[in-house]
């Protein structure tokens, strides 16, 4: 059931705020005048111990469900200690990479029947890993054979594109890194920075989806572009590799997501007065670094579409043309959820505009069950 939207991806862009509210629920607990806030993740709590000794953490996951893991790996790594690595399942699967006993693999997906996905848990049950799921679906494969997990409770998600549930996935992750993170007093403020970030999430995302009318525009000059590439840094490498699989997924234009720091090493040579560039270049600690990239693309003539935090537009736009889109400033690792809100509505409006199909692109499937 639509409601009063026209697409199941643009109903489940708008119920993020709740969505988000319930993946919390029950799971924070705000602690008296006294006692810290704290996480609790019923499914994991007799794994914790077991996750702390662990050597590494291997993610492991396909699509969407990939980019919200790279999204949570910097938080995952500062609050745990723990090296993270990444892995794209079926990357894992062909190169038949090392899984160790002493590793705990987390598994990311949406439906928990992602067949890549289901043979690396295969495979790394088989290499004794401790196996996590993170998933949206009670009672799927990735949900019986994993060894525990979290339900993300996001509810269920119809649109192939995934939006909903990459919020919900990386909420679960950034709780999941404070649950394995020790409480130590040295990371207490910033803990409960960040618990008093997630309780606040669902307001800021409301707030940034005023934007509709706004990407829509936005939207309508970019109705002819055949391409768009997306630069983003630290914890929003993820949020330009989603927001090019959004668009690309569903208005069917080029997209491309751009890791900053890589751009003198060949995506440079793309930048002229034509080839629309978005920047993700909201407040953290990567932000001077993106601020000299933006001198860099404007030096260049590039067109620029600049998301920065509010009160920023001014200060990003200065030394050249370019469009400025105002997000509300959350705490760094939760800054992911807030920005991918409007590129999914780009990717959204861009489709609707351009005539193609949103809820099911051609040649996509919610759930691939298939290598
Ligand atoms: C559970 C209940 C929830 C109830 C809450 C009350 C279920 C599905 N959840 O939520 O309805 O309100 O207790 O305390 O009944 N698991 C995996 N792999 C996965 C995901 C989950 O093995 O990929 C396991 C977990 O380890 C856990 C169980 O499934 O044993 C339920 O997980 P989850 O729903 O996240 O647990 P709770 O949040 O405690
Ligand atoms: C498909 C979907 O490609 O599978 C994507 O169309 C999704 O939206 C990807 O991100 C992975 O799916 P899952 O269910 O494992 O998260």
């Amino acid at each position: 059931n639509k409601g009063k939207y026209d697409h199941y991806m643009q109903k489940e862009i708008h119920e993020q705020p709740e969505s988000l509210t319930t993946t919390m629920r029950g799971r924070l607990i705000r602690g008296g005048s006294r006692k810290a806030k704290t996480v609790l993740l019923g499914g994991l709590k007799d794994h914790l111990k077991t996750i702390r000794r662990s050597r590494r953490i291997v993610f492991i996951g396909c699509g969407t469900s990939y980019n919200a893991a790279l999204a949570s790996r910097p938080i995952l790594e500062e609050l745990s200690g723990i090296p993270v690595s990444m892995e794209i399942a079926s990357d894992l699967w062909d190169r038949q990479g090392p899984i160790y006993r002493e590793d705990t693999a987390v598994f990311v997906s949406q439906s928990g029947e992602t067949a890549d996905t289901l043979l690396a848990l295969d495979y790394a049950r088989e290499n004794g890993a401790l196996c996590v799921g993170i998933t949206n679906t009670v009672g799927s494969s990735i949900a019986r054979k994993t060894h525990c997990g979290v339900h993300i409770n996001a509810g269920a998600e119809i649109g192939v594109a995934s939006t909903k549930a990459y919020t919900s996935q990386i909420v679960v992750m950034v709780m999941l890194a404070l649950a394995i993170g020790s409480d130590t007093i040295s990371s207490q403020t910033r803990r409960e920075a960040i618990i008093d970030g997630l309780l606040d999430l669902p307001n800021k995302v409301k707030e940034v989806l005023k934007l509709d009318e706004e990407m829509k525009d936005l939207a309508q000059l970019l109705i002819d572009e055949q391409s768009l590439l997306v630069f983003g840094r630290g914890y929003n490498y993820a949020t330009a590799l989603e927001g090019a699989l959004k668009v690309k997924e569903v208005s069917l234009m080029h997209s491309e997501g751009i890791l900053a720091g890589e751009m003198k090493h060949g995506p440079l040579a793309l930048v002229d007065e034509n080839l629309p560039i978005a920047v993700i270049a909201t407040r953290d600690a990567c932000f001077s670094k993106q601020q000299s990239v933006i001198q860099q693309l404007h030096a260049r003539k590039g067109r620029l579409i600049v998301m920065c935090s509010k009160g920023d537009a001014a200060s990003v736009s200065s030394s050249g043309s370019c469009r400025a889109i105002e997000v509300p400033q959350v705490e760094d690792c939760l800054q992911p959820v807030v920005n991918i809100v409007p590129l999914q509505l780009l990717a959204y409006h861009l489709t609707v505009l351009r005539g193609h199909n949103v809820d099911q692109p051609r040649n996509l499937a919610k759930s691939v069950t298939t290598q």
